[in-house]
């Protein structure tokens, strides 16, 4: 369908009993790109995140990361192959502090994981975890324990622990959810800084519309679990069919 795309969902469905949460959904995202996925309440958004990440097998559909067929295949798995998601497979650990949360996630890259990994210790992890942590601005917090830190500074720490498995590709379910508009701004301008500086690739779900418009390369558009558009920021904007579905008419 898409040569040389990171991550091809190929007519993906997923039912949950009766009810259909995803239906035959198709996209391709392109390497360093910044794609995002929106729609209302319940149009299936963290489902297709929790299909393409391993979370869920889907129904019917394909999914294939960096050319392979990851259908099927366990979180770890697809983790293992370069594919990160935000607080799902990397969990906040509270109670140790933010640096042991960041170096765990680093050594899951070898294979360790859960709370084991917090007894190993890998040489070389050292630099790197004091890089994310400077990039997000915690490198103060370092000796803080995760659940004393601000809500915006544990939705930063969790990214940390994503980008700490090295991805190719990072799937962030709404980063900015609490944050203040302030925080929001500040947070989109580093979550694109980062990601350009690293060369990844961005699959981003996003309720809030100006952090969407400012940050994607593309957006696809949800409703009821069906795809009903895909295309850059201003195609969507203008898009008859997203306006009467999502944006209700909204001016902008
Ligand atoms: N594990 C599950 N079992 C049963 N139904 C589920 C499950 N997960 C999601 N659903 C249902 O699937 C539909 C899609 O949910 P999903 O969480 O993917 O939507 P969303 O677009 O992420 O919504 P939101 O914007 O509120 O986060 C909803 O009707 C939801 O109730
Ligand atoms: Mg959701």
């Amino acid at each position: 369908m898409s040569p040389g795309a990171v991550l091809e969902v190929h007519g993906v469905s997923k039912d949950f009993g009766a009810l259909q949460a995803l239906s035959d959904v198709s996209f391709a995202v392109r390497p360093g790109e910044v794609f995002s996925i929106i729609g209302p309440n319940g149009a299936g958004k963290s489902t297709l995140f929790n299909v393409i990440a391993g979370l869920h097998a889907p129904s019917r559909g394909r999914v294939v990361f960096r050319g392979e067929e990851t259908t099927g295949l366990p979180p770890e798995r697809v983790n293992r192959r370069g594919l990160a998601k935000t607080f799902q497979i990397t969990n906040l650990f509270p109670e140790i502090s933010v640096y042991e949360n960041v170096r765990v996630a680093a050594q899951s890259r070898a294979g360790i994981s859960g709370r084991v990994a917090s007894l190993w210790r890998l040489p070389d992890v050292d630099p790197e975890v004091m890089d994310l942590l400077r990039a997000f601005d915690l490198q103060a917090r370092r000796d803080e324990l995760a659940e004393n830190l601000s809500h915006g500074e544990q939705r930063y720490l969790e990214i940390c622990l994503a980008l700490a498995t090295r991805p190719t590709l990072l799937l962030l379910d709404e980063p900015t959810a609490g944050m203040t508009p302030g925080e929001t701004q500040a947070a989109t301008a580093l979550i694109r800084s980062i990601a350009a500086d690293r060369g990844l690739t961005l699959l981003l779900i996003e309720h809030d519309m100006s952090v969407v418009m400012g940050i994607s390369d593309r957006v696809a558009v949800l409703h009821f679990g069906e795809k009903i558009a895909e295309g850059t920021p201003d195609e969507i904007r203008r898009d008859p069919a997203v306006i009467d579905a999502y944006l209700g008419g909204a001016d902008d």
